[in-house]
Formats: structure tokens, C-alpha cells, sequence
């Protein structure tokens, strides 16, 4: 007579996310939104120079697609029944273009480094529509990371996963 102990496919169970911390998580994701958003809408309009006028008109574009993650990303969390986070994350000012550029670069990677994880935790979950409208976000937050490191005349850098998520 087989044992519950004896599954093979529960012999090593990954931790997995549970729909509180999901709602939890979201809401990280969440608050680094309107952050994106601000930042985008600041730095479009006092980005100086000749060689940023490409770049500012570019951010404008992304400030309006960040809205549009927010938006997607409150839904989702008042479908698991949380509540939306009200604070945005800090947004860092330069005098300094590049500056700027930089700052969005590194929040770009971080945006990407959460929603990668967030779209295996929502699969984990079964929650595979929610994936798909991650993975959507995605790759506008990918689209923008490209744009930042091409005025910054970077290569796109390559971005790491999670610690929590190596399988070692
Ligand atoms: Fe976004
Ligand atoms: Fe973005």
C-alpha cells in the first residue's frame, strides 16, 4: 500500500508562493509603477541636450505604458481580493542626463528581474492568465531597457535571476 511519504513528485517540494504573499509581491511591483512613472515624466521634459531628444521623446512613450502596468497590476491584485498599494516607490533625481538614464536603466532591471519571477510564481499558482498579462508588461519593460541602454550606448545587460529562484 503506497505511503503519501513515498510520492516521488512531493519527495522535494519547491517552497512555493502562497496567494497572500502573491498579493504581497504584486503590490512591490506595484509601487514601482507609478515610481516609473514619475521618473519618466520628469526626465522627458528636462532632458537637455541635442543627442537626448530621441530618448526624451521615447520616455514619454514609456511613462504612458507604465500607467497602463499599474492599471493591469491593481486588477490583478483586487482579483486575488488584496488591496492595492497606494505609495510609490522613491524615485532618484539627477542634474546629470546620463544620470537619469542610469537611474532608469537600474530600475528597468529590477522591474524585470520581479516580473520574471512573478510569471513563475503566477504559473506555480495556476493563475496562468495572470501570467500572460505579466508577461505582456514584460516585454514593454524589456522594450524600454533596450531604449535606455541604446542612448546610453550600453549593450542591453543581461539580467539575473532572483537568488530565491536558482535551483541549487
Ligand atoms: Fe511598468
Ligand atoms: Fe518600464
Amino acid at each position: 500500500m503506497p505511503t503519501k511519504e513515498e510520492n516521488p513528485s512531493q519527495s522535494h517540494p519547491e517552497k512555493a508562493t502562497t496567494r497572500e504573499e502573491l498579493v504581497d509581491l504584486l503590490n512591490q511591483d506595484l509601487e514601482r509603477e507609478p515610481q516609473a512613472i514619475i521618473s519618466y515624466v520628469v526626465y522627458s521634459q528636462v532632458l537637455k541636450g541635442a543627442e537626448y531628444m530621441n530618448i526624451a521623446g521615447e520616455l514619454e512613450k514609456h511613462a504612458a505604458e507604465e500607467l497602463s502596468h499599474a492599471l493591469i497590476i491593481s486588477n490583478q491584485i483586487d482579483y486575488l481580493g488584496g488591496m492595492p498599494a497606494v505609495t510609490p516607490k522613491q524615485v532618484r533625481t539627477s542634474e546629470k542626463a546620463k544620470q537619469m538614464l542610469q537611474f532608469d536603466l537600474e530600475n528597468e532591471q529590477e522591474t524585470i528581474r520581479n516580473y520574471r519571477e512573478r510569471v513563475r510564481q503566477c504559473d506555480a499558482l495556476g493563475e496562468y492568465a495572470m501570467a500572460e498579462h505579466i508577461r505582456e508588461i514584460l516585454m514593454d519593460e524589456q522594450d524600454h531597457l533596450i531604449a535606455l541602454a541604446t542612448a546610453l550606448g550600453e549593450d542591453v545587460p543581461v539580467i539575473k535571476a532572483p537568488r530565491s529562484t536558482k535551483n541549487t
